[in-house]
């Protein structure tokens, strides 16, 4: 066994600054994760859109849509987000404005500390 080396992923992956942020502008945030495939680890690239929503506070989407999962992107003419794979749109907090998407945006779970926005585990639901 390695010292240091853990077998757990890390929960919190740093994806970038709070001072790259401004309320009412989602930024697409790329970054790696460990996924834990039973014994298996793999880094995966991944992305979330972030939200600032207050000063030290931010909302993280998962990138695909509740549709049948595109990537979409935040629209600033429309001040939505919009996925082109069948116009579904979203809300500036991840609720559904129009269908066909069945339900609200996942969300990772999402803190700051220190300036740096840290994305933590997805959680299904989206519920604000
Ligand atoms: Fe987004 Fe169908 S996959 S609207």
């Amino acid at each position: 066994l390695l010292p240091g080396k853990t077998r757990k992923p890390a929960a919190w992956t740093p994806v970038g600054e709070l001072a790259e942020l401004q309320p009412g502008a989602p930024t697409e945030m790329m970054f790696r994760r460990n996924r834990a495939d039973g014994w298996k680890v793999t880094s995966e690239k991944t992305s979330a859109w972030v939200v600032k929503t207050g000063d030290n506070d931010v909302v993280a989407f998962a990138p695909g849509c509740t549709h049948l999962g595109c990537a979409y992107h935040w629209d600033e003419q429309g001040r939505h987000f919009l996925c082109p794979c069948h116009t579904s749109t979203f809300g500036l907090d991840g609720k559904v404005l129009s269908g066909p998407a069945p339900r609200p945006l996942d969300r990772f779970e999402a803190k700051v500390q220190n300036g740096k926005v840290l994305i933590g585990p997805i959680r299904k639901g989206g519920a604000a």
